[in-house]
């Protein structure tokens, strides 16, 4: 996808052996559609050459603010002006120190000083050893460089190349990723708690076996993350899938469809948006054996069926649902007559705004097409990425919410 198309974006590196995942950092930029600028300190070129740099963001890396390449002579002017956001990757706990005391005898924290503070954001991924990342000093600086108004990006935890075993390391280039384009992206749901059901549920016959319903869980995670990024905080409620937990959204793991109601029912009491994506199973079966039935010659056994609890229809008819305080939206699965289906399951379950689409189009895809339908009538959001089709969707939901309350 081209989740950074238009943006251009300084990509600062102070030293730390964590240079080398700055590498495939700016790869990641440049492979979204942004445009990259590297600058380097003296200190980062102990641990990665400017040749690599330079070769992966097809620019010339400046280094030195005495840099003549300039016309005027100003690299650390020129350079922040046109930038959509300034990340410093890695970040050193010295650099974090210059930054506070807004030193500027160097180009890269001269940049940052001179940056237009209004409009280009400054986002930090710290990379230290652990003892440092604890002190009280490194700390102190991070609360002060918060307060002048930049973005730390956080830390990973786990083995060291100083071979100590803590916090302290660069995330990886993917998570920095996931979270700068978040930065990035529009805000309609900041301040806001969403609530995502998403995947299969699987109803258990004996430990071994259950019966389950087409879904990846794609959809409804690319719903959670999408969320996320318009400033919402949110509760992913998910049946057994494998999808990796989009950044900062909190999971909740369930597998049957009455855990998916329990769940569901809790994270909702706070919420203002509650997005049904789950392919919950109908029915399961009536009896759970504690051990594995077996051929005992006697021939298949018979299954009854009893019916599973309907988790959109209940959260819709909860007290804040009904005065509006929640806004439900649904999603419907059809073989076929989309319209005419999805406009009867809105109506059946009580809510505001119903997603449909052809099952077949979507299970197991990376892309689909949707059909909104509300009172207003209907909205055809073409094929595109899941994740696209979410962004769309939740600008869609953030439209429709009742303002924030002051
Ligand atoms: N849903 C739910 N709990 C259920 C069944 C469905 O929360 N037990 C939600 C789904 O997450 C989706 C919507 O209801 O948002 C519609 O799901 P779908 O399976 O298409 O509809 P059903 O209610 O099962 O209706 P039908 O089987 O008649 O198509």
């Amino acid at each position: 996808m081209d989740d950074l198309a238009g943006k251009h974006i300084v990509l600062g590196l102070t030293g730390g052996i964590a240079c080398y995942k700055a590498a495939e950092l700016c790869r990641g930029f440049v492979k979204e559609g942004a445009t990259v600028q590297v600058v380097m300190t003296d200190a980062a070129a102990q641990f990665i050459t400017q040749v690599t740099m330079q070769a992966l963001s097809g620019r010339p890396v400046f280094g030195s603010q005495w840099d003549a390449r300039e016309a005027n002579n100003m690299p650390h002017i020129n350079l922040s002006r046109e930038a959509d956001a300034i990340v410093i990757a890695p970040c050193s706990a010295d650099f974090m120190a210059r930054l506070v005391h807004g030193r500027a005898d160097e180009l890269l924290s001269l940049m940052c000083l001179a940056r237009p503070i209004e409009r280009v954001p400054l986002l930090l991924a710290p990379a230290m050893n652990r003892e440092m990342w604890a002190h009280p000093a490194t700390h102190r600086n991070m609360a002060q460089l918060a307060q002048d108004g930049a973005t730390i990006l956080g830390v990973g935890s786990g083995f060291q190349a100083c071979g100590e075993t803590g916090d302290g390391r660069m995330l990886e280039p993917a998570e920095l990723l996931e979270d700068i384009v978040a930065f990035l992206q529009p805000k309609p749901l900041r301040g806001r708690r969403v609530v995502v059901t998403a995947g299969p549920t699987f109803e258990a016959m004996d430990p071994i076996r259950g019966i389950t319903n087409h879904s990846s869980g794609k959809m409804g995670f690319a719903i959670a993350r999408a969320a996320r990024e318009a400033g919402a905080e949110v509760t992913l409620v998910a049946g057994p899938v494998h999808q990796p937990t989009p950044r900062g959204v909190r999971r909740i793991d369930v597998q049957s469809a009455r855990q998916m109601l329990d769940a569901t029912v809790g994270a909702v009491a706070q919420a203002d948006v509650f997005v049904a994506t789950a392919a919950v199973a109908d029915w399961r079966p009536a009896m759970q054996s504690e051990h594995k039935i077996k051929k005992d010659g006697s021939g298949p056994p018979t299954v009854a069926f009893a019916e599973n609890p309907d988790i959109l229809a209940t959260v819709a008819q909860s007290d804040r649902a009904r005065s509006r305080e929640l806004f439900c939206v649904g999603f419907a699965a059809e073989t076929r007559d989309l319209l005419a289906n999805a406009q009867a399951k809105r109506a059946r379950k009580g809510i505001p705004l119903l997603a449909g689409n052809i099952g077949q189009l979507t299970f197991g895809q990376d892309d689909n097409q949707l059909l909104l339908v509300d009172e207003q009538g209907t909205q055809e959001l073409p094929r595109a990425p899941k994740l696209q089709l979410a962004r769309t969707l939740v600008a869609e939901i953030a439209r429709r919410l009742a303002p924030v309350r002051p």
